[in-house]
């Protein structure tokens, strides 16, 4: 395997009711918290008020800034930085899924710099994130997911979308390490069905990019990550039938954690094509992250990875899927129908145009992923470089 450096610092309070030790876990990071949620679903479903009250048992201050929306924007980051300032925070916690845990940790960031957050974003045509990323400054940050997906809460990147220029990318540093995260599976009993589903789709996607695109010597890493591509699909399905199914869901929400913090990837290395080429398609359209990896998903089997890899998917069908077939190719279609058949059980099977994509747009949008993902290279990495014209296949196969 590569060498590796791995640094994991985030400390995790994991189990039932940990929610309510909130404000005794914050304490010790700062005393004035801005408090960063999506727009309704924790009003909705009690969580915020679990939070609260656990803020103000422990004599914790807080604001509460609840306008997060799903592919959170870097105008709405900025208002959170500049109130954060104003109001003296010297903590964020984080409330929501990834989109709410992206934007405090952005806004963690331009809390402390006061520069616009779409300058950090990496590829953008300014330039300037190659001077501001890795970024090392930024406030404490506590993390509370209330969905089991993107694993934002216990790693050091976020993704940010500037929606005037349609960039959607990664934003990273040391400082956005959390300090703390507090996974209570409870939380993640009222996500929809939806949701659940783009979410498992996630993990497996976090799982099953360096899986296919990294050092193939690092067998340690490609059986955690086929334990834990297991255990998606095992639980998906049990989550979605039952919603407060509790081993259901905390099998998915550690999975989740586990999937994006740093170890199946220490060793093997390797990049995330799908995703780079999935953010094209929120930024433009607004969509499920999740949901919009669903649709790729096949088409980059299909066309990259049956040609480049065909023995590593055969090997996760065989591992993940209990496909029989002995020969590779024959395995590697076998698998691809029952990664397809997966989608559909749970629900997140779908095509490009049925989530309102525009064919005309296909191209610009191949065109764009290559700009942002691929950081003036001409190309995103992955087991070959990875063309704009190669792109637009992989959209044009799933568009309808
Ligand atoms: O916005 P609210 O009102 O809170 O509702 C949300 C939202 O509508 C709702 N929801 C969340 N928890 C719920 C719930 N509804 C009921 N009960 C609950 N317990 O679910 C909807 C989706 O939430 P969102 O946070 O957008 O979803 P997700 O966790 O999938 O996050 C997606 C974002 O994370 C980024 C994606 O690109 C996308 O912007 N990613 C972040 C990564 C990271 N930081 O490491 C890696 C990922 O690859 C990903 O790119
Ligand atoms: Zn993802």
């Amino acid at each position: 395997m590569l060498n590796f450096v791995l640094h994991t610092p985030t400390k995790i309070y994991f189990g039932k009711k940990e929610v309510d030790r909130t404000g005794e876990i914050v304490k010790e990071y700062g005393q004035k918290a801005l408090l960063v949620t999506g727009r309704s679903s924790t009003k909705k479903t009690g969580s915020l008020d679990k939070v609260i009250d656990s803020l103000q048992a422990a004599d914790v201050d807080y604001v509460l800034f609840d306008r997060i929306e799903p592919n959170p924007r870097a105008t709405t980051v900025d208002e959170g930085g500049r109130i954060a300032r104003e109001e003296r925070c010297d903590l964020i916690i984080a409330l929501g899924g990834g989109s709410a845990m992206d934007a405090a940790k952005a806004i963690a960031a331009v809390a402390i710099s006061g520069r616009g957050i779409h300058e950090y974003i990496r590829g953008n045509k300014t330039g300037l994130w190659k001077e501001l990323l890795p970024i090392r400054e930024a406030l404490p940050i506590v993390t509370i997911p209330t969905l089991a997906a993107t694993g934002s809460e216990a790693n050091s990147g976020a993704v940010i979308t500037n929606w005037e220029t349609k960039e959607k990318s990664s934003i990273s540093g040391p400082a956005l390490f959390p300090k703390a995260a507090i996974l209570d599976p409870e939380l993640t009993f009222t996500v929809p069905v939806s949701y659940t589903a783009d979410g498992a789709v996630d993990m497996f996607t976090h799982l099953y990019e360096g899986y296919m695109t990294g050092n193939e010597q690092a067998n340690v890493q490609d059986e955690i990550t086929e334990g834990l591509m297991r255990n998606v699909v095992a639980y998906a399905k049990t989550a979605i039938d039952q919603p407060d199914n509790y081993e259901a869901r905390e099998h998915l929400l550690w999975t989740s954690t586990l999937a994006l913090v740093g170890i199946a990837n220490a060793g093997r290395g390797g990049t995330f094509p799908v995703h780079q080429m999935e953010h094209t398609l929120s930024a433009h359209y607004d969509i499920s992250h999740g949901r919009g990896l669903a649709i790729l998903t096949p088409a980059y089997f299909r066309i990259v990875i049956q040609n480049d890899r065909p023995h590593r998917l055969a090997r996760l069908g065989r591992q993940v899927f209990n496909v029989t077939g002995s020969d590779d190719l024959a395995a590697v279609k076998e698998t691809i129908q029952a990664i397809e058949q997966w989608f559909k059980e749970i629900g997140t099977f779908d095509t490009l145009k049925n989530v309102g994509v525009r064919q005309a747009d296909l191209q610009l949008m191949a065109e764009e992923t290559v700009r942002v993902g691929g950081l003036g290279k001409g190309f995103l990495d992955g087991t070959h470089p990875i063309s704009a014209e190669e792109i637009l296949r992989i959209y044009q196969d799933v568009y309808e």
